[in-house]
């Protein structure tokens, strides 16, 4: 689905992304994790087209799109959920999730958007009230039911799990196992590498604006350096 090489890309001066190849396939879950400012949230903007690649090559489902404009990358089936939700406050829950279909997915807007609700039960039962006063862990099940309104066909979680407790961070990893096992590619990019590992198929730890480390989940969880550096052990 997508094939990244070669990828390098910054700000100003700063060079945050030094050249990192990647693969996500159809059907697969995964994983970029890495610590605080290491390039993940950067490497996403790249892939929607929100800051230039300075070099490489990025191939979705065929074409290459590191030229593309934002609008350009979501009509192809490239949707990201931003890192912080996003999610417009003022706006009701039912308005905010039929927008994720301004681009995309319009004509089926009022299937999908059973189907976003039949997956969120607790996003129907508040379809009236202001996106802005849902709960945290409300607020990013509306910010990736949005994203599922543009009918995915790869779909980049930025840290779905930041700020939730627990319990709710345990729901959305399950939640989303259960849209992959609906056929939905993902990119999950994670500060949280236990629970990361446990539902990815594959992973990449990025470290210094490159992939330090890559392969399988259970491979990755057995790396020795990855167990001291991310897991304390
Ligand atoms: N608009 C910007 N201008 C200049 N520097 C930036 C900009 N956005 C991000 N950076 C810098 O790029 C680096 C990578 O930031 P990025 O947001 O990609 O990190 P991250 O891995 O997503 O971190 P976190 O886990 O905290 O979200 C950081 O050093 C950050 O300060
Ligand atoms: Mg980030």
């Amino acid at each position: 689905m997508l094939e990244i090489s070669g990828l390098r890309a910054g700000y100003g001066a700063v060079e945050v992304l030094r050249g990192i190849d990647m693969v996500v396939g159809a059907g697969e879950i995964v994983a970029v994790l890495g610590a605080n400012g290491v390039g993940k949230t950067t490497l996403n903007k790249v892939l929607s087209g929100v800051i230039p690649a300075r070099e490489g090559e990025i191939v979705f489902d065929g074409k290459r799109i590191d030229r593309a404009q934002p609008d350009a990358i979501v009509d192809a089936g490239l949707i990201h959920v931003p890192e912080g939700r996003k999610i417009f406050p003022t706006m009701s829950v039912r308005e905010n999730l039929e927008l994720g279909s301004y681009r995309r997915g319009k004509p089926r807007r009022a299937r999908n958007l059973e189907r976003v609700f039949a997956t969120f039960p607790r996003l129907l039962e508040r379809s009236g009230q202001a996106a802005g006063t849902l709960s945290g862990g409300e607020q990013q099940m509306l910010a990736i039911g949005r994203g599922m309104m543009a009918e995915p066909r790869l779909l980049i979680l930025d840290e779905p799990s930041l700020g939730l407790s627990p319990l709710l961070v345990e729901e959305m990893f399950n939640l989303i196992l259960q849209l992959n096992a609906e056929g939905l590619p993902i990119l999950l990019v994670e500060q949280n590498v236990v629970q990361s590992l446990d539902i990815a198929s594959r992973a990449y730890i990025l470290e210094n604006g490159l992939f330090a480390l890559s392969g399988t989940a259970a491979e990755v969880r057995e790396d020795p350096e990855l167990r001291r550096a991310y897991l304390g052990m």
